[in-house]
């Protein structure tokens, strides 16, 4: 699937994200490096820092809904907005062809 990611500096990046190898948001933007390294998916995607928070600008009724340890995290986290999301919880699924993202800023 095509997914766009956009960068902590504004930059959209038009990814192809695969479908098959149970992959999920957060190594999505690992594999691309849109983030510098150490700065996203600090948990190794366990829902346990906010490291891989990301704003998601469209589909929003087409993802998981967020689990337990999901909201508790997002609660601690800093720049929460409406539509944060853990990128780690998302998992790449065929329906989210088309998917738009922000990277949220730095959360240590
Ligand atoms: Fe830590 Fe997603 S990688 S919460």
């Amino acid at each position: 699937i095509k997914i766009t990611i956009i960068d902590r500096e504004g930059e959209a990046h038009l990814v192809d994200a695969p479908i098959d190898m149970n992959m999920n948001l957060m190594e999505v933007i690992r594999s691309y490096e849109l983030a510098p390294e150490g700065t996203v998916g600090i948990c190794g995607g366990m829902a346990m820092c906010a490291s891989c928070q990301c704003y998601m600008l469209n589909k929003d009724h087409l993802l998981p809904e967020k689990s337990y340890e999901e909201e508790e995290m997002l609660d601690q986290a800093f720049f929460v907005q409406e539509n944060s999301r853990l990128s780690c919880q998302i998992p790449m699924e065929k329906e989210l062809d088309g998917l738009e993202v922000k990277i949220a800023p730095f959360n240590a």
